[in-house]
């Protein structure tokens, strides 16, 4: 079958490689039928988060038709729709039984396992593929309900719980004043997420004006940061007090304003420059005893959080991988209903042959390339 492979940083390609197969009785082997490329590729394919193990097949976002079960799978069968929980967990441990799928002590005691992952995440092969094996299928796998497209479930797959997690560690609540750091996919979802979980108001930071449109489009406040200073802008948006809440969608690969380089622009497979810039940012403009929730990435080992601002302002400050299947399935049910859709950042569609072109794209942040969904058929 074919694949995206990751061999060095920098260095992806589009290889045949075996088809996968059952190894163990809760597995399930899937045809995909839509991946996706999220930003936390990017970490990988640039380097900010290492450890990958070369031949490791990239991607964790999809969504499928069984092919085949283990014995030990005994709420699916061959031809159903299914998408897929980036992060893996057992369903019977302590942690997944708590909900902190994510935490699965089964899985990866050390950590979080999902597909397409550093070493030390399983490794697990991943999702941008024609086939897959799926580990603990019973928990991993979700129904996807008739009238629910594979577009609106691939979103299901990563960035929308990912977005809701990010606002529920925020704690965004009715009323509140919002900020969202990053307009990529996860920062657009968490618009939308925040607005449903209460806020009043929602303020998007980033320094791309294709993407600030996007959000703009969901009537999120927009600031571009290479335009003015961002903590400035919150302050005044907020009659000095700042946000209530700030969620960190950017991560590791977080860059400076432009105006304070001399290099504006972006080299592919570049890293971001300035790695802490988000986390200082979310402290700065955030209100006094407010909270900050963090989905955007962070390597074991990153030591840079302005802690001591962080500690004289009383903030609460939250973080972690999603854990996806604790809100998949509801959100998928506010998707059948109608209540949300979150195709509205899906911008581009390719196939198998221009994935790579897909990947340059997305690393650039060319306008137009927000999100790209990749159809398998
Ligand atoms: N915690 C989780 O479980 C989880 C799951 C999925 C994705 N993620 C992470 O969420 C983050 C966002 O994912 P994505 O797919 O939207 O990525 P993305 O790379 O498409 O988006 C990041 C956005 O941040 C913007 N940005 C860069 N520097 C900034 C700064 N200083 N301030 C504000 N914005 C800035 C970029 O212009 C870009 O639009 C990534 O770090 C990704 O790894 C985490
Ligand atoms: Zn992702
Ligand atoms: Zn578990």
């Amino acid at each position: 079958m074919k694949a995206v492979v990751w061999h060095d940083t920098g260095r992806i390609s589009l290889d045949e490689v075996p088809d996968p197969k059952i190894q163990e009785p809760e597995d399930a082997v899937i045809r995909i039928t839509a991946s996706a490329i999220c930003g936390t590729d990017l970490h990988m394919v640039r380097g900010t988060m290492p450890g990958m193990r070369p031949g490791t097949i990239l991607g964790h976002e999809a969504v499928g038709v069984v092919e085949e079960t283990g014995p030990q799978v005994r709420n699916f069968n061959a031809g159903d729709r299914v998408l897929v929980c980036s992060t893996i967990g057992c369903g019977r441990c302590v942690y997944c039984r708590d909900g902190y799928y994510a935490q699965c002590d089964v899985v990866n005691p050390g950590g979080t396992a999902f597909f397409g992952g550093p070493e030390a995440t399983g490794p697990f092969d991943g999702l941008q593929a024609e086939y897959a094996r799926i580990p603990y299928a019973h928990t991993g796998l979700v129904a996807v309900p008739p009238g629910v497209s594979d577009e609106q479930a691939l979103t299901v797959s990563d960035i929308f719980p990912t977005a809701w997690f990010g606002a529920r560690l925020a704690e965004v609540g009715p009323g509140d004043v919002v900020v969202v750091l990053g307009a990529g996919p996860v920062g657009q979802l968490a618009v939308l997420s925040a607005r449903m979980q209460g806020a009043g108001r929602v303020i998007i930071v980033d320094g791309n004006a294709d993407r600030l449109e996007t959000a703009r489009l969901q009537n999120a406040e927009t600031v571009d940061f290479n335009a003015e200073d961002p903590v400035a802008a919150v302050k005044e948006l907020t009659g000095g007090v700042g946000a209530d809440r700030v969620i960190d969608a950017v991560g590791v690969d977080a860059e400076p304003p432009s105006r304070d380089r001399e290099k504006a622009g972006h080299d592919l497979w570049e890293p971001g420059e300035a790695p802490d810039q988000a986390l200082r940012w979310a402290v700065e403009m955030v209100a006094k005893a407010g909270t900050i929730g963090i989905v955007g990435v962070y390597p074991e080992g990153f030591g840079s959080f302005p802690l001591g601002t962080a500690m004289n302002r009383n903030l609460t400050v939250k973080m972690g991988n999603c854990n996806h299947r604790r809100y998949a399935p509801g959100l998928l049910s506010k998707v059948a209903a109608g209540s949300a859709d979150p195709t509205t950042i899906l911008t581009q569609q390719e196939t198998m042959p221009g994935v790579l072109e897909a990947y340059e794209a997305f690393d650039r942040r060319e306008p137009g390339w927000t999100k790209v969904a990749i159809e398998l058929g």
